[in-house]
């Protein structure tokens, strides 16, 4: 049955016959599912690994380095070096590693995303972001690109199956990994958001410190039918990016990982370059739509390979609602226009 449907290489070889740019992003992205596999076996492998899911070291703003989030990037950059890119920009490096200087491409990865799940047996997964060197670029420069200019992008999640989300600007394409050969095979093409799904996802922990926009938007949903939303909203936070970002391609539904008062939570948790941009592409091309509340992620020229972003992502009608809330001043936010029985019902 698997066998029927078309391979990632087949998928990627019909996309770029007879175009030399495009083979070049077909082959990165091929060595890039080749590694995605190994770390699959990796993962599956739990605790047969010594030391799989044990702390070496703290990267700050409450991101912890585990031994696997080393291990990923060591397997994705060896993978990469098979392919034309000039250099890996990846959350577990300080600087862009230099691979092929000449090389057309750049990656930006986050090798193993969602790492503190490791222990819970919880999916995980890698966020990759691939972009072009233009004339005269350095590769440093290639990496701060704003979305926009990305050729590909793609997540790996290491789930109950292995499947990559990927796109090439030709839609948002889903592959499963069969357990028996580890071939990617293409089992939904072109993913579509579906509008409608009443379910968000938000760390509601942190409501006290969330921005009065986030408040006020959250207060809505929450307020479920007797509210202006006019129906009852469901609740999921898996705590793992990757996982809310393949459930809301699936079935629909917001993701907000806002900025807060918390110290060096400003621009919330997630990472610009390689967690946000190549989302926002995935979304985009699936008919959704994903901002920081003001902008959207794919217009926002990075400063910094590390920066942080406040990311919004879902069906394009619901990030515009959250995005109002932003322009709207926040004391207007508490007069009756703003109340469950208010102007601004659905
Ligand atoms: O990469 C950061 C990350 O682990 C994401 O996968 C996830 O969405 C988020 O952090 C979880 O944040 P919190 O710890 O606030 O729930
Ligand atoms: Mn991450």
């Amino acid at each position: 049955m698997a066998s029927e449907q078309m391979t990632l290489a087949a998928y990627l070889e019909a996309w770029s016959a007879g175009d030399a740019s495009r083979q070049e992003v077909s082959a990165t992205i091929l060595e890039m599912a080749k590694a995605s596999a190994e770390l699959s076996a990796l993962v599956a492998e739990g605790p047969f690994v010594r030391g799989l899911a044990k702390t070496i070291g703290d990267a700050g703003g409450g991101d912890v380095k585990k031994f696997l989030d080393v291990e990923a990037h060591k397997l994705f950059k060896a993978a990469l070096q098979n392919a034309p890119v000039a250099a890996i920009g990846s959350e577990e490096a300080d600087n862009a590693e230099i691979l092929n200087e000449k090389a057309p491409l750049v990656v930006a990865i986050d090798p193993l995303d969602g790492s503190s799940n490791i222990e819970t047996n919880v999916s995980i997964g890698t966020i990759f972001s691939v972009l072009p060197v233009a004339e005269g670029m350095s590769p440093d420069e290639a990496l701060l690109q704003a979305g926009n200019a990305q050729v590909a992008s793609g997540f790996v999640l290491y789930g109950p199956q292995t499947t990559l989300v990927m796109t090439v600007r030709d839609g948002t394409q889903l592959f499963t990994m069969s357990p028996k050969d580890r071939v990617f095979r293409l089992t939904r093409a072109n993913l579509q958001i579906s509008p409608n799904k009443a379910e968000y996802a938000i760390n509601a922990s942190n409501e006290r410190h969330w921005p009065k926009p986030v408040q006020t938007y959250m207060r809505e949903l929450n307020a479920g039918t007797a509210g202006a939303r006019q129906r009852d909203f469901n609740m999921r936070w898996v705590g793992s990016l990757v996982a809310e970002a393949y459930r809301i391609l699936i079935r629909g539904g917001i993701f907000l990982y806002p900025g807060d008062s918390r110290p060096g939570y400003e621009a919330g948790r997630l990472r610009l370059v390689y967690e946000a941009i190549p989302l926002a592409l995935l979304m985009t091309e699936a008919g959704g739509a994903a901002s920081d509340g003001t902008r959207a992620i794919l217009d926002i020229k990075p400063d910094d390979l590390h920066q942080r972003i406040p990311l919004v992502f879902g069906p394009p009608d619901e990030v515009r609602r959250i995005e109002y809330y932003f322009q709207v001043p926040p004391v207007e936010q508490d007069s009756p226009l703003f109340s469950d029985r208010g102007l601004l019902r659905d």
